[in-house]
């Protein structure tokens, strides 16, 4: 919230999404006049009743995010809304968030059929739930899945709101920022595996970013890597495996990859490492963070 506002933005231009918040948090919304929060508790919609109640509005959070977060649509949520009158609390529509990197289609047409059903008990509640926030859970690497996303979002919209007069809004996070940045590496070490003949059959390296590191959310695609070398490099490829640099043995990035044989001083590249990468990061064992550095693309 306090980088938003520093960036020029007001409050009334600001959502406060985050499902659980600390009364310290709060008030600091309250200040600010950040008045749009996300629900999906009773506990929560009592905080706000008796820490801000005059927030201008709550959106009830209708799609659970992994099981921490959301509520049950359609059993949760009309109980919510009952609670948030009976509070005289407003609410100014619903919120999901599929999921981080959604590849389910189906997924935000259910969300959104489920929010066209909340819409309705709203509106039977005296609510004018116009608002509608489609969370974020998008790639940010590939733009041909995001067109289908888009355009299943689209006639999502259409049909469950047609005419009606919503907002729809959106809270992209990776989209934004994954496709923006690459981490280069530098290979450190390596290890070398060969078979009962000498031949060599794998190699492993040893790199100096890794799971503690950028590396810390897990489930990346790492078929795109690139590598840059000052030797002359074979055509032949062996299977990989590449090592963060702290001392856990459980410092392991990748292990089925096949590049050619590399040397120590050789640099890997990861494209699509802008999103929950530095932000995640630590300085276990004493491993510096990555420095960044801005270039532009000369056409
Ligand atoms: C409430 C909320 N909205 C949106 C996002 C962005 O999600 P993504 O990066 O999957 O688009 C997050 C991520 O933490 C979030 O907590």
């Amino acid at each position: 919230m306090q980088m938003v506002l520093e960036a020029g933005v007001t409050g009334d231009r600001i959502i406060f999404a985050h499902p659980c918040k600390p009364l310290s948090h709060l008030q600091y919304a309250q200040q600010h006049q950040i008045n749009i929060s996300t629900v999906d508790t009773e506990f929560e919609l009592f905080k706000l009743k008796q820490h801000f109640p005059n927030s201008d509005d709550a959106k009830i959070c209708g799609w659970p995010l992994g099981k921490k977060f959301g509520c049950e649509a359609q059993t949760d949520t009309a109980a919510l809304i009952l609670l948030a009158r009976s509070l005289q609390l407003k609410i100014a529509g619903t919120s999901f968030h599929v999921g981080c990197e959604c590849e389910d289609l189906e997924a935000f047409v259910r969300a959104l059929s489920t929010a066209r059903e909340l819409y309705d008990v709203g509106k039977m509640l005296g609510y004018d739930m116009n608002f509608v926030d489609i969370g974020g859970g998008y790639h940010g690497g590939n733009n041909e899945f995001f067109k289908k996303i888009a355009k299943t979002i689209s006639s999502s919209l259409d049909l469950y709101f047609g005419n009606e007069p919503i907002k729809c809004i959106s809270e992209p996070g990776r989209y934004f920022v994954e496709a923006a940045f690459t981490l280069v590496c530098k290979i450190t070490g390596k290890r070398e595996m060969r078979n009962a003949l000498g031949q060599l059959e794998s190699i492993m390296y040893f790199i100096n970013d890794g799971k503690y590191g950028s590396f810390i959310d897990t489930g990346r695609d790492f078929s795109n890597v690139m590598y840059f070398s000052e030797n002359h490099l074979e055509q032949q490829k062996y299977k990989t495996t590449i090592w963060g640099p702290t001392c856990d043995s459980t410092d392991k990035i990748v292990d089925n990859l096949y590049l050619p044989r590399l040397h120590r001083g050789d640099l890997l590249a990861f494209p699509n490492m802008g999103a929950y990468t530095l932000c995640l990061a630590s300085k276990f064992n004493g491993i510096p963070l990555p420095k960044v550095v801005y270039y532009q693309q000369q056409n």
